[in-house]
């Protein structure tokens, strides 16, 4: 999704902002783009579509050179990709502005600023908020009133960086509903939708408000004014994940780094939350004892992949805790008149904290009768996690693959916990010790399946040509199927569809033959065996099985059946485990297809549109 980086520094920004897009590149755009002001008070503009090497290519021979500037990665809503439509877009040679978001209300300040003799180059609603903004700088002859006064006239959602070649040494940020932090130099400053971009310049930053406005002024300076114009001062905040998490440390692509570096997330994730026998209910806050106590009824609201582990957590909370569970897509759940039983705890899960849709659902649940909200994220600051209750961190670091994998797994040890927790809230005692041992010893029960790569990797070349893929399973890896499903139509773009196994000869066995291969989860759990039956019918219409199985099972490999061991696991963790070798089958087909396994085509890492 769009990305903003912004500097003004003592030095020539160019190359700050060019790593800064390069650095944003995982969150998935169509075209970059970059204006800088130069040392005499000029506006330079460079814009190209494609990937931001593209932009480089432009650059080569022909800098835009000045110690401020402003940059943009677009994702494109509002009119194709294009060199016109790509940021920043200006208002004559005056100024400039880079934006994330969308405006609902720009066809009628196009039309009112068009009467005005403004004229419009571009299908973009961000250029309205360029002719806005020199209308109100042309009024106010000061770049910061002139952003206060537009964007009390914007409806919708923005994160801005904004330049004015009448004042040249200033650049001025502001964010509502779409993310924006403040990176804070020596002499320096600098602005991004991302702390990720800005890593090698600063670790030091102050996450912007809602409805917050800041001043970068050369020298370093930095003042925030809140949405009411009022002088803050927000705290800057160290980060804590390094530089490294940015690079690919080795591996061809950062996904199949992150899928290595589950076991050591997932025991992060663990540290310092579970007591000998029994899980520390306060690892979600110092209220979550007494606001768990009063739970009967729980609704689960996400997007994508977090969905899907939230489909999970359902099985592991009614059953651990015998709480009544509801899991539904951020984007439904919105629109519709939900609702909401006594007791009821709203839980959010999120690796970014920023998706539009999961924020809405936020807010729209507080203006309901919940008894208190419970955020399960990944990032640190993010708008769900400061606008929520309670929060669960997971600590899976910066994913940067679009298709995500360390955060889905991060996401279901906390839902575990959270299943853990409110069982022991409500009563459970002692009973699920066994589960909290396995908790300890997931981290190496996975590496175990990590060592299953090359089998994997043998076992993809059955899939290259195949335009269809068929996922089963039963219960809590009903989900994890569908979440395999989704993995391999993400990277690798074969359609692929996830069903529970029981659902087979309702449907989808008519489209069985030698064509589809049928992937199918098959821990040794309770449904093992009806599990099989429903196998069988597979393999009696001539399909091409894929069985991903416990050890333990009886089931042998043979002409069209492929059985992949996988190590023993309780019933409780295993959908943890077996998601492990689905997301290195979407992995390795995909590198076999050539896509562009990290940025998937038309995918963004971080969706903070509707
Ligand atoms: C996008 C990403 C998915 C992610 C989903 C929800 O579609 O490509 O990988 O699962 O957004 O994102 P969130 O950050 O809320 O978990």
């Amino acid at each position: 999704m769009c990305g903003i980086v912004g500097a003004v520094a003592a030095r020539h920004v160019q190359e700050i902002l060019l790593e800064g897009l390069r650095r944003l590149e995982y969150r998935g755009y169509d075209s970059a783009g970059m204006a800088v002001l130069s040392d005499d008070a000029r506006l330079n503009r460079q814009r190209a579509v494609g990937k931001v090497a593209a932009l480089e290519e432009k650059l080569e021979g022909n800098a835009l050179k000045g110690n401020l500037g402003i940059a943009h990665t677009r994702w494109a809503t509002h009119g194709r990709p294009s060199e016109q439509n790509a940021h920043p877009h200006q208002s004559g040679d005056s100024l400039a502005v880079v934006h994330n978001g969308i405006i609902e209300n720009h066809e009628a300040l196009k039309g009112e600023l068009e009467a005005q003799g403004y004229v419009f180059t571009s299908e973009t609603d961000t250029e309205v908020i360029a002719h806005l903004l020199s209308r109100e700088f042309t009024l106010a002859q000061d770049l910061l009133q002139a952003v206060q006064r537009s964007v009390a006239l914007l409806e919708g959602a923005y994160a801005l960086a904004v330049m004015h070649r009448a004042q040249p040494d200033v650049v001025i940020g502001a964010r509502k509903g779409s993310p924006l932090v403040v990176g804070v130099g020596i002499g320096e400053a600098f602005l991004a939708s991302d702390p990720l971009a800005l890593l090698q310049v600063t670790d030091r930053f102050i996450y912007m408000q809602e409805g917050d406005v800041v001043r970068l002024s050369q020298g370093g300076s930095i003042e925030l004014f809140d949405a009411g114009g009022e002088r803050v001062e927000r705290p800057a905040q160290i980060f804590e994940h390094g530089d490294g998490v940015t690079s690919k440390g080795g591996y061809r692509h950062f996904m199949l780094k992150e899928i290595h570096e589950q076991s050591q997330v997932i025991a992060a994730t663990l540290e310092g939350r579970l007591g000998d026998h029994q899980v520390l209910v306060n690892s979600f806050g110092t209220d979550a004892e007494q606001l768990f106590q009063g739970v009967r009824q729980v609704h689960i609201i996400a997007c994508g992949t977090s969905y899907h582990a939230g489909m999970v957590a359902r099985y592991w909370i009614e059953k651990l805790a015998g709480v009544p569970t509801q899991v539904e897509v951020a984007s439904e759940y919105r629109y519709r008149e939900v609702v909401v039983p006594e007791g009821t705890l709203f839980v959010t899960l999120s690796q970014s904290g920023e998706t539009a849709d999961t924020l809405a659902a936020l807010r729209f649940a507080k203006q309901r009768d919940y008894r208190g909200s419970l955020a399960i994220c990944n990032v640190p600051g993010s708008s769900l996690v400061r606008e929520s209750d309670l929060t669960l961190m997971t600590q899976a670091g910066p994913e940067i693959g679009v298709a995500s994998t360390k955060a889905f797994t991060t996401q279901l040890v906390a839902l575990m916990l959270l299943a853990l927790a409110l069982g022991r809230v409500r009563g459970a005692n002692g009973e699920h010790a066994p589960i909290v041992q396995g908790l300890r010893e997931l981290p190496g029960v996975i590496n175990q399946v990590l060592a299953l790569d090359g089998e994997i990797e043998r076992l993809s070349m059955a899939f290259a040509e195949k335009h269809h893929a068929l996922f089963l399973g039963r219960g809590a890896h009903f989900p994890i199927a569908q979440e395999g499903a989704l993995k391999l139509k993400e990277i690798s773009y074969i359609h692929a569809e996830a069903y529970p196994a029981g659902e087979l000869k309702h449907g989808p066995l008519a489209l069985v033959d030698s064509e589809m291969p049928v992937i199918a989860v098959a821990p040794n759990d309770e449904l093992l065996e009806k599990l099989k039956s429903n196998l069988q019918e597979v393999r009696a219409r001539g399909g091409e099985l894929f069985v991903f199985a416990d050890e333990s099972i009886r089931m042998e490999t043979n002409e069209h059946l492929h059985v992949l061991r996988v190590p023993a696991i309780s019933e409780a963790l295993a959908p943890i485990v077996y998601t492990i070798p689905l997301q290195l089958l979407a992995y390795h087909v995909a590198v076999l297809k050539g896509t562009d396994v990290d940025q998937p085509r038309n995918l963004a890492k971080s969706v903070t549109v509707e």
